[in-house]
């Protein structure tokens, strides 16, 4: 049997549609808009690729968004100051600083600077410890379309073994404390493999649902699996394509051709977790928007 494709693309779209219904409203309600401003350091092509895409994103919901471009020779200072200025504009109540940073600026020490009430990225401690004690404020947005898939495709992870391949703060580790949580569309038992597992395929093997979040290209395959399992890739790797005009393509974590007919289902790339990760920074804006105007969501009454 060939796996049922999870399409992060179609979930996505109807996620933006949900939201786009409910900027119109909250702007009809307060005659404003959520505001994102999304800082970019440096040059890094994949990033400047997500940022853009952050943009887009954000104007076909009707957020206002701004990206505030650093140079690749910014110091810690002038980051400080970007960050420190957008806490004080009532234009954003989302602000993110996107990752990787060039080397010599210390991300902990910037994501600390953020107002945790605007972090809707979730990477601040406070929102860090938040999640870990199961009342998050933001939940980091790879994580929260990870859930999102999983619960909009009918795989409730509750009760599962749920395995992840990799223990990053902006995916692993957050991820796990979700997922592990006494809560509604959570409640598995979670199991992290990271670099220093041993004998990873006798864990990967045990996984009801496997979520990869390790950064390396096809690094699991079919021998890694037991029958049926639900696949999540993470990863977002570039590799050379000459017969591509950018001279590259997407590929995962996953061996997808290996799995493909022995997993129940499984998330492509691109086109599974990716569009996703957007979707989640657009909703944690909005959350973001209603938390200030003291607005709750009616969907959580
Ligand atoms: N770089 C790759 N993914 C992310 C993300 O989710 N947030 C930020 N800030 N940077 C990233």
């Amino acid at each position: 049997m060939t796996a049922e494709i999870i399409d992060g693309k179609y979930i996505s779209s109807q996620i933006r549609n949900e939201l786009s219904a409910e900027v119109a409203s909250l702007h009809s309600k307060t005659g404003n808009r959520p505001g994102l401003a999304v800082v970019l350091v440096g040059n890094d092509p994949a990033s400047a690729t997500y940022v853009r895409n952050k943009g887009i994103a954000c104007d076909e919901v009707g957020i206002t968004s701004e990206t505030i471009l650093l140079p690749s020779n910014s110091n810690e200072e002038d980051v400080l100051n970007t960050i420190k200025d957008l806490n004080k504009d009532d234009r954003f109540n989302g602000i993110l600083l996107q990752l990787p940073l060039p080397s010599g600026i210390n991300e902990d020490s910037m994501l600390l600077t953020i107002d945790p009430n605007k972090d809707v990225d979730g990477l601040h401690p406070y929102n860090v410890g938040r999640l870990m004690q199961g009342s998050p404020i933001f939940i980091p947005c790879t994580p929260a379309g990870v859930q999102e898939l999983l619960l909009r495709s009918g795989y409730d992870p509750s009760g599962q073994h749920v395995v992840i391949c990799g223990r990053s703060n902006i995916v692993g580790k957050p991820l796990s404390a979700l997922l592990s949580q006494k809560l509604k569309g959570a409640n598995a038992t979670v199991t992290v493999c990271h670099t220093g597992t041993k004998n990873m395929q006798d864990i990967t093997k045990l996984a009801d649902i496997l979520i990869v979040a390790a950064g390396r290209p096809n690094m699991i395959d079919k021998e890694m699996l037991k029958p049926n399992t639900i696949i999540i890739d993470v990863g977002i790797n570039r590799i050379e394509d000459n017969t591509r005009k950018s001279g590259f393509r997407l590929i995962g974590d996953v061996d997808f051709n290996s799995v493909k007919d022995i997993a129940r289902a499984i998330t492509p790339v691109p086109g599974g977790v990716g569009p996703m990760t957007i979707a989640m920074l657009l909703k944690n804006t909005v959350q973001s928007f209603r938390n200030m105007h003291n607005l709750p969501d009616e969907k959580l009454i």
